[in-house]
């Protein structure tokens, strides 16, 4: 196996590129999370990624592509309603769920007739789809379940020499994954809030629905009930009960608090109460707490508006393995 490099340059995003056209899996930087990625039409190589991932087989990845061409070759059909949101959201943090053509190894949508699409608008990502050659299946780069890698080191620190290469391309300006529509049956349904606000989607498509929580095979696991979560036990504010003398508690705070007095550490995500800068720190701000052994984070969340419902929805599954 190679060694895990580390670089960021045009030369880094260049041998990515030759890895992933060998069969080889790379760890990339997207504008919202860092994907691991490998092409698409490699079964082989995809599998590796489930492997490293420790990622059950039927949670199925999305597919990068760095054109509007290589969407339509993939997808079945393309409606006028997924044409018009790619024209406006792509290259951006929107994953379009559509039927999918046959060219797509059964690995990549677990076995599912439809397909995730996105164009990620990093300009590494780009270049480095644009580059293999072909489309790349990329979850978020970390263990199956934890918190979102949103700079090079956190995939260095979960993921260490299992992948081939880590391009480096700084943090993730926007910091939550991808908003995920599908417009793969009568309705537009909303299967993840991310770093499209589902209001400026809803200008183009009318209302979205939002899927109950139902049993059996979850429509897009990302809304698995336990998921982005720290080693920390989490709980949000509004459910924490009242701590020990002893406990040593963090508190994650969408602004600057009124009170931190019995906090052993605190994170402000935005001072200024902006959702976006709130987005784009929270998991890093999460890394930094659970790497301080706190016996309890408690998470005090944004409003649920625009990019705070994609906070706030990560916060709810990070908080529900504590229950
Ligand atoms: O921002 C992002 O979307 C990042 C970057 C790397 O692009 N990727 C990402 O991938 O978040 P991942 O694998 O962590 O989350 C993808 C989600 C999963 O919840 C998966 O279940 C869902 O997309 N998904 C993939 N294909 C699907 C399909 N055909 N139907 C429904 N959900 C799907
Ligand atoms: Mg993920």
């Amino acid at each position: 196996m190679r060694n895990a490099g580390e670089e960021i340059s045009r030369p880094a995003i260049a041998r990515g590129a030759d890895i992933i056209r060998t069969g080889g899996v790379v760890a990339f930087p997207t504008e919202t999370v860092y994907g691991l990625g490998a092409d698409a039409y490699n079964a082989e190589a995809v599998a590796r990624i489930f492997e490293i991932k420790g990622r059950p087989r039927f949670d199925p990845l999305i597919v990068h592509i760095c054109d509007i061409a290589s969407a339509e070759s993939l997808a079945a059909e393309f409606p006028p309603q997924a044409l018009l949101l790619a024209e406006k959201f792509w290259p951006g943090p929107l994953t379009l769920i559509l039927r999918k053509r046959p060219v797509i190894p059964g690995i990549v949508t677990a076995g599912m007739p439809t397909v995730a699409i996105r164009m990620p608008s990093h300009p590494s990502a780009l270049e480095l789809i644009r580059l293999a050659g072909v489309p790349i299946a990329a979850p978020s780069a970390n263990p199956f379940g934890r918190i979102s890698p949103t700079t090079a080191e956190h995939v260095r620190e979960q993921l260490a020499d299992t992948v081939d290469f880590i391009i480096n391309g700084g943090p993730c300006t926007v910091g939550v994954e991808s908003t995920i529509v599908s417009l793969a049956g009568d309705k537009p349904v909303l299967l993840r809030p991310g770093g499209t606000p589902a209001e400026e989607i809803e200008k183009i498509t009318g209302p979205l629905t939002v899927p109950e929580r139902s049993e059996g095979p979850p429509e897009s696991p990302g809304r698995l009930d336990s998921h982005y979560a720290p080693r920390t036990p989490l709980y949000l504010k509004a459910d924490a009960r009242p701590l020990p003398k002893s406990a040593r508690a963090g508190l994650l705070a969408f602004r600057t608090p009124e009170e931190t007095e019995g906090f052993a550490a605190v994170e402000v995500l935005s001072k200024k109460g902006s959702l976006r800068e709130a987005a784009a720190n929270l998991f890093a701000a999460m890394h930094r707490l659970d790497a301080l052994d706190l016996d309890v984070i408690i998470a005090d969340p944004p409003p649920e508006e625009g990019l705070g419902r994609a906070v706030n929805d990560r916060l709810r599954r990070a908080a529900r393995q504590s229950r």
